[in-house]
């Protein structure tokens, strides 16, 4: 297990005086359990995880749950050295199951703080609701745009879809020169927004479209006749955005029209993590993607990361796995914080927070609450008899 990172050391040598001075006071009659930052290592706070344990998103939610676990695991059980106790709730796949899931959360079981959400329109679902009771969500993949924008209440550890294709505009403009790209996306939110962040940067870049195709989302089964468009269009690079299944079935189809060989084929970085990568194996050889994680990073917090998420779990973690082991740590740093559970104060604490180490590399919350975080260009590569996304570089 990896120990705790620099930040957490620092956080260590501070709580430890802390408890010292409290025990002091108890000695002299004061309490261990007065309100305010003096009650670390007391009391207890009851975590609402919200995540998918059933539909399209199922495996998701399986690589949060035990990145989440995996955070409170390292840290015995105890978050801001408050015991947690976890109350698990299905988001399943769309809003009709997670809305109810969150509200119940909420209502029910009466939780200090909510952590998860995988689907964006379930998140834009909840938003209100949980800054009407004052609970605090920390957002752990939705990438929405404006799920998070700096109500008090929603805090995200994960990525905003236009910011993961804004991040790789304007190397692939660089690298096309006077070539362009054709646009290709799952229609809804997710999709619409990444390709809006790509263009962004990309035209800022001097880019050029040749074209785009926004194909039906959940429904598409056969891409040949958005792949001919895209090969009509004279375009040289293809940037799309595709997650689970969708991911799997363009990027197979994607090498058997054999545009791979021709037309260089980039996208959010969802095309080809995790499970997904596994199920194309050497169809996505090749293929380069933007994301703010790589299993294959170089980096100590990272190797210390990835071997003891794969001891636990005898797989390699994904971003997903990171986003939730971030959020369990941003809620540790916030209750060391935070003056006693309720909503109010863990809210107030979570600004406070700072930098946060993580296997992805430093990041803190900017003002509307989303990851101040270095993104990574990837491509996927033949690895120990398997396909990984290595790192080329990180990007600017
Ligand atoms: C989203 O709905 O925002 C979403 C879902 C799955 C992903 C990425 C984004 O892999």
């Amino acid at each position: 297990m990896p120990g705790p990172s620099r930040r957490r050391l620092r956080r260590t040598s501070l709580i430890a005086l802390v408890a010292a001075l409290a025990l002091t006071a108890a000695a002299c009659g004061g309490s261990l359990d007065e309100e305010g930052g003096g009650e670390e290592g007391s009391g207890s706070v009851k975590v609402g995880l919200a995540l998918p344990a059933s539909g399209v998103y199922e495996p998701l939610g399986v690589d949060m749950t035990r990145g989440f676990e995996l955070y409170l695991e390292e840290q015995q059980g105890k978050l801001g050295g408050k015991e947690v106790e976890v109350v698990k709730a299905d988001e399943g796949e769309a809003p009709d199951t997670g809305v109810p899931a969150v509200q119940k959360l909420v209502t029910q079981d009466k939780v200090d703080a909510l952590v998860g959400i995988v689907n964006s329109a379930t998140a834009l679902g909840v938003k209100d609701t949980v800054s009407q009771s004052k609970v605090p969500l920390i957002v752990a993949n939705a990438g929405a745009d404006e799920v998070a924008d700096g109500g008090d209440y929603v805090w995200r550890t994960s990525f905003t879809n236009g910011g993961v294709g804004e991040a790789l505009g304007g190397a692939v403009a660089e690298e096309l020169g006077n070539e362009s790209v054709y646009l290709m996306a799952a229609d809804y939110a997710a999709g619409r927004e990444s390709v809006a962040g790509f263009k962004k940067s990309f035209e800022a870049a001097g880019g050029k479209i040749a074209g785009e195709s926004f194909t039906p989302f959940g429904t598409t089964t056969d891409w040949q006749p958005f792949l001919s468009k895209a090969q009509n269009s004279g375009a040289k690079a293809v940037y799309v955005f595709y997650a689970g299944g969708e991911a799997v079935n363009f990027v197979k189809q994607y090498k058997s029209f054999g545009l791979g060989e021709e037309i260089q084929l980039y996208g959010a970085g969802f095309l080809t993590e995790g499970g997904v990568l596994a199920a194309q194996g050497k169809a996505a050889e090749g293929v380069r993607t933007s994301l703010h994680y790589s299993d294959q990073l170089d980096t100590p917090e990272n190797k210390e990361f990835v071997d003891a998420y794969t001891k636990a779990y005898d797989a390699p973690p994904t971003v997903y796995a990171v986003q939730a082991y971030d959020a369990a740590a941003a809620l540790d740093l916030a209750l060391k914080d935070a003056d006693g559970t309720s909503g109010e104060a863990i809210a107030k604490a979570l600004g406070g927070i700072g930098e946060i180490e993580s296997p992805r590399g430093t990041w803190s919350f900017d003002e509307d609450h989303n990851p101040d975080q270095p993104y990574f260009l990837r491509e996927v590569q033949a690895v120990d008899g398997g396909f990984a996304n290595a790192v080329l570089n990180e990007l600017s």
